[in-house]
């Protein structure tokens, strides 16, 4: 009866002439949501989106996840929805999610609680990019991996990618190293819990999502015994994150795992497919690994040999930063996000009913030719010069924006340059970008694991 209710009322506008963009509503509960679904390479929008766009323009109505919804591949209304967070809109993702991350991560709080949450992992990250140790975890990491593949010919990145970013998220944010009985733990629930979270919500036991929440209450689990445990012993020096936060006063143990949880689970899967997705694209172009070879070498050449890169060696990594932006600007690590309308909301001539849930999809500022001339081509160069922020972040969306910007980003960054340090400094690759596509499910994954050919330099 209630669901009828909200559907009812939902849907009031499109009788009152309310000006609602044009679009479809698809079939009676399940709407529009499993063409919007379908998987298709993440280079692209997609057929979904690709027609509709044709059909009534880049903001279209449909009804997707249960609810009527704007969907916006207009890079004015996408800015506009971001940085009105929490005046006209809010972030609302889907309960099935909220099941999945618990009701205290970041992306289920709005107000009050989400600005004091946001705020200490400011602070905590920039913490961590203020300590030398935090360089230094990463380039030993990095090299870690890339010199394990020692008498290789072909590796799978993925999975060396995943590696890689699992080990340094954990000794960062709880300062385990991956082959500790916890973390171990915590990486065989988290394979239970991604496969969980992009599962249909059924609360049965034995689906993967029933399991997903099981996962995530075992990750807590784990990191509540780790926290106590780091209460007893003390600080670790290595662990920035769990080190600011456990003297942080105001915030219960439930939030303090729910905030380590968030850091891991938001950090790992992103920043590792962001590490592929560059070995996908250079892989293909061995121009740009020639150029970004040379500034490696300058920076390594100006270092003692077992000294670490540090905070100086990354602001020297100009190039590298292009091919990082360009990389996630092709690559589309994350698709869309998910918003609501907290009353009727009027842009250009157009309405946005209260309530209403609204998609901003970032992919689509990517691929805007007015944005990004030849918007297929991966082209590093683009981005030259474009060091003010303001314009950078007009044109690319891939961390989101407004009150909700990835405070994770310049993290995740620094991870891929130092990686990429090492790998163009120690082999030659080449991919076939026919063969493994990034395919957007509408999360990203490489179908056979990005199988790459290494020559030792
Ligand atoms: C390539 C890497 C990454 C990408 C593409 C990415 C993308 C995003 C995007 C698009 C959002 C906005 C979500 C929204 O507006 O609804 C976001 C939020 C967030 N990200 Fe990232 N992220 C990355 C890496 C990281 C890392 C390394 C961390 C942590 C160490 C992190 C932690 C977070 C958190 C906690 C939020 C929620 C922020 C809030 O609600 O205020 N992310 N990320």
């Amino acid at each position: 009866m209630l669901a009828m209710v909200l559907v009812v009322r939902h849907l009031l506008p499109l009788f009152h002439n309310i000006n609602v963009p044009r679009g479809s509503f698809g079939w009676p509960l399940i709407g529009e949501t499993f063409g919007f679904l379908r998987p298709h390479a993440s280079t692209t929008l997609g057929l979904f989106l690709q027609n509709r766009v044709i059909r009534y323009g880049a903001v279209f109505t449909s009804h997707l996840f249960g609810e009527p919804t704007v969907v916006s591949c207009d890079k004015e209304l996408s800015n506009f929805v971001l940085q009105n967070e929490e005046r006209l809109f809010q972030c609302s993702y889907p309960a099935a999610i909220h099941g999945v991350l618990g009701d205290s991560s970041m992306l289920a709080v709005s107000g009050y609680r989400h600005h004091r949450l946001r705020n200490l992992f400011l602070s905590l990250v920039a913490s961590a990019r203020a300590s030398p140790t935090y360089y230094a975890q990463v380039d030993r990491a990095s090299l870690a991996v890339v010199s394990s593949w020692r008498g290789r010919r072909t590796v799978s990145f993925c999975d060396e990618a995943r590696k890689f970013a699992f080990g340094v998220i954990l000794k960062q944010v709880v300062g385990l190293s991956a082959e500790e009985p916890a973390a171990v733990d915590i990486l065989e629930n988290y394979l239970t819990f991604m496969k969980g979270l992009v599962s249909l919500p059924l609360r049965i036991p034995g689906t993967a999502y029933a399991k997903a929440v099981k996962a995530r209450e075992k990750i807590a689990c784990t990191l509540e015994r780790v926290i106590q445990d780091r209460r007893e012993r003390g600080s670790c020096d290595e662990s920035v994150f769990l080190d600011g936060l456990l003297p942080s006063e105001g915030f219960s143990d439930k939030e303090k795992v729910g905030f380590v949880l968030d850091a891991l689970l938001a950090g790992y899967e992103t920043t590792s497919l962001l590490i592929s997705m560059l070995a996908y694209f250079l892989g293909q172009s061995d121009k740009h690994i020639d150029q970004l070879k040379r500034e490696h070498q300058s920076i390594r050449s100006s270092k003692g040999k077992d000294e670490f890169l540090n905070s100086e060696d990354y602001k020297k990594m100009e190039y590298t930063q292009n091919v990082i932006n360009e990389t996630l600007r092709c690559g589309n690590v994350v698709k869309f996000v998910h918003r609501k309308a907290l009353k009727d909301v009027k842009f250009k001539d157009y309405v946005i009913p209260s309530g209403w849930k609204v998609l901003p999809i970032l992919s689509a500022v990517h691929l805007d030719a007015s944005l990004h001339v030849n918007p297929q081509q991966f082209q590093p160069c683009r981005w030259e010069g474009l060091k003010n922020q303001t314009a950078s972040s007009k044109m690319l969306a891939a961390f989101g924006g407004g009150l909700r910007l990835c405070p994770g980003s310049e993290l995740s960054k620094i991870e891929a340059a130092f990686f990429l340090h090492h790998l163009v400094l120690s082999y030659r690759w080449s991919i076939d970008g026919e063969l493994d596509v990034p395919m957007a499910y509408p999360y990203v994954e490489f179908g056979r694991g990005l199988p790459i050919h290494i020559d030792p330099i």
